[in-house]
């Protein structure tokens, strides 16, 4: 999973490519790289390990050599590595035997062994492990009798998988070819220039119209404009919009990290969410584009996302099913995918995903927009594949989120589900316009808590409380109800940023098994919850850890005296609705992680073998 960004126009293009791909460097930067169509019609490239920094390093350092850079038809790259390690020569742009054609891609070609050995016994030397290196030598071939469009049409019929291309030839040195299949690609365009990217905040600012290009087509750009075929050669002309990303290069604020800040700005995307709900009500259920005649009879809501989107839908099956009594199950999209899947009447699926690219997420959107049932993409970036693809949206206001670990968007999706169930809930007939208003108050205050209590513990984290935790190998981190998903999140983060291992359980499965790992090596860490009932439960449990040595932090509630005497360390919260109980203790737990993770030296956004949106299954 890899970011591609390209442009033919009348500028040189080296620094706008370089600056897209910064953009979507979120999708990847184990390494990167680019070629441009030199003032000579050759190929120029530089590609390196690491990214779009080590990448401008390394141009830096040829300035002067005979190479020119400065082409104005040029395609770049950053990558998440899929096939081979991170290397310089495994990044990409690939090449043919001779040099004279370039490809970058995000995806995977998955017959790419069989194709090699094919291409080898032919002839054709391959440098990298990479699968998309037998892209290059496939056009190689393809270009040599027949004209660019053909050879288009032939190489995608041998090739299988999920591609975003960009080609770039000696061949056809006014041309670059876009091709697509299941990965996005979109084109941004003005009536002298055409950018080409994964994502259409790469080309944010230069040029306002979009051309998403569909599924299964590709372009080919020359200098007067562009021209869209589908894959069976036929053309087609897909609608030119109006694009309405903007970037602004958000910078860190005074943070010594993104995440730090994301953290600190999420009493923030509270309010906006709520407010922006509130505001946009009746344009909201709109957008949600479901009846209220299936709302009344509804019988099912399915969630379905991935990592912590995933969490966020197990923590919304709670608020489904007690404020708007629908059944609610959530499913991991890339368990869901693959499972016989059985049509629901009356069940609506939200598709979670801060990104809204997530490869699963989005495939597991496709099977059910196949079989007609309907969707609803709950998405933080607007102009996302997701948003585009499904039935009806819901848009949650968390700003961009540049971190790999999510803390904002996250909050936001907690927040954005909340409301939901409320306006189910009412369409329904079980509340009141003030049980909504109620419930957007109680988000304005759970958001103040998630702060105060940063502010509460912050000096002693600091100084105390993570330099005491930063050297276990291990924890075990239980909830139980709604605070099990939460410890799932929370666990994700510390595994995320820290590098720490965390076995995750629901509190009432430790005598089933984990209670055998209790020792005072591996810290419990333990969500409480205010529902009395599940409390009791979770107090038994922290009982059973104690009985046998354990070492026991706990996140629990003021009134929760037993619960707290029991604990090594705690941190208090003061009471809420006990459904936004995870809500509170968002922030806490996400700033112990960070400043544990400080402390052992991690690289906080871009911690390794991650990225932000992984766009490959
Ligand atoms: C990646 C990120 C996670 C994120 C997950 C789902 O794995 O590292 O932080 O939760 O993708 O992303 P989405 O954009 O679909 O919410």
């Amino acid at each position: 999973m890899c970011s591609v960004v390209g442009y033919n126009g009348p500028r040189p293009c080296r620094q706008m490519i370089l600056e897209g791909l910064s953009r979507l460097e979120y999708r990847g930067y184990d390494s990167s790289g680019f070629a441009c169509i030199d003032s000579t019609s050759k190929i120029a490239q530089v590609k390196t390990q690491g990214g779009i920094e080590q990448l401008s390093l390394k141009i830096a350092a040829q300035q002067g050599q005979k190479q020119e850079l400065n082409g104005a038809i040029g395609i770049g790259h950053t990558r998440w590595s899929t096939h081979g390690v991170s290397s310089d020569i495994n990044a990409h742009p690939h090449f043919d035997c001779h040099k004279t054609t370039a490809v970058v891609h995000n995806g995977i070609i998955e017959n790419f062994v069989f194709l090699k050995e094919k291409l080898q016994l032919l002839g054709h030397h391959f440098i990298s492990q990479t699968d998309t290196e037998v892209v290059a030598h496939l056009f190689e071939d393809e270009l040599k009798n027949q004209s660019l469009e053909k050879a288009v049409l032939s190489v995608v019929t041998k090739i299988q998988g999920a591609y975003a291309l960009l080609v770039i030839s000696e061949k056809y040195p006014d041309y670059l070819i876009a091709i697509r299949k299941s990965s996005p690609l979109c084109l941004g365009v003005s009536s002298t220039e055409t950018f080409v990217a994964s994502d259409v905040s790469a080309f944010a600012g230069q040029v306002d119209q979009v051309v998403f290009l569909p599924d299964e087509s590709f372009a080919i750009i020359s200098k007067s404009g562009y021209h869209v075929y589908n894959f069976f050669g036929e053309r087609i002309y897909p609608p030119v919009q109006k694009s309405t990303c903007t970037w602004t290069a958000e910078g860190k604020a005074g943070y010594a990290h993104y995440m730090l800040k994301e953290i600190y700005e999420q009493k923030r995307v509270i309010i906006d969410t709520v407010n922006f709900l509130r505001s946009h009500k009746s344009a909201g259920m709109q957008q949600l584009n479901v009846s209220h005649e299936l709302i009344q009879e509804l019988k099912n809501i399915h969630f379905i996302g991935c990592g912590t989107s995933w969490h966020a839908g197990m923590i919304g099956e709670y608020f489904m099913q007690e404020i708007a009594q629908v059944s609610t199950q959530s499913f991991l999209a890339s368990e869901f995918r693959y499972k016989k899947f059985f049509p629901y009447p009356r069940t609506v699926t939200i598709i979670i995903s801060q990104s809204g690219e997530t490869a699963d997420s989005l495939e597991a959107l496709r099977l059910l927009t196949a079989s007609e049932q309907p969707t609803i993409a709950l998405a933080n970036v607007a102009s996302s594949s997701m948003v585009r693809e499904a039935d009806g949206f819901l848009l949650t206001q968390a700003g961009q989120e540049i971190a790999v670990a999510s803390t904002k968007a996250f909050t936001a999706q907690v927040a954005a589900l909340y409301l939901l169930a409320h306006w189910i809930a009412y369409i329904k007939g079980l509340v009141t316009t003030q049980a909504i208003a109620r419930a957007e108050e109680e988000l304005f205050v759970a958001g103040e808590i998630l702060e105060n209590s940063i502010e509460r513990y912050k000096f002693d984290i600091i100084t105390r409380i993570a330099p005491q935790y930063a050297h276990y190998k291990n924890f075990i981190f239980l909830g139980r109800h709604i605070s099990f998903p939460f410890a799932l999140e929370a666990a994700l983060k510390l595994k995320e940023i820290a590098y720490i291992f965390v076995d995750c359980y629901p509190a009432g499965e430790l005598k089933h098994g984990p209670l055998a790992l209790i020792d005072a090596q591996t810290p419990v860490v333990l969500f409480s919850c205010l529902d009395e009932t599940i409390y009791k439960k979770l107090y038994g449990n922290a009982q059973e850890v104690k009985a046998r040595s354990g070492h026991l932090i706990v996140f629990a509630f003021e009134h929760q005296k037993d619960l707290i005497a029991l604990a090594d360390t705690v941190f208090i919260f003061p009471k809420v609705n006990p459904l936004l109980a995870p809500l509170v203790m968002t922030g806490l737990v996400q700033f112990f992680v960070y400043q544990i993770a400080t402390l052992l030296e991690r690289p906080i956004d871009r911690p390794r073998n991650l990225a932000k949106s992984v766009t490959v299954e």
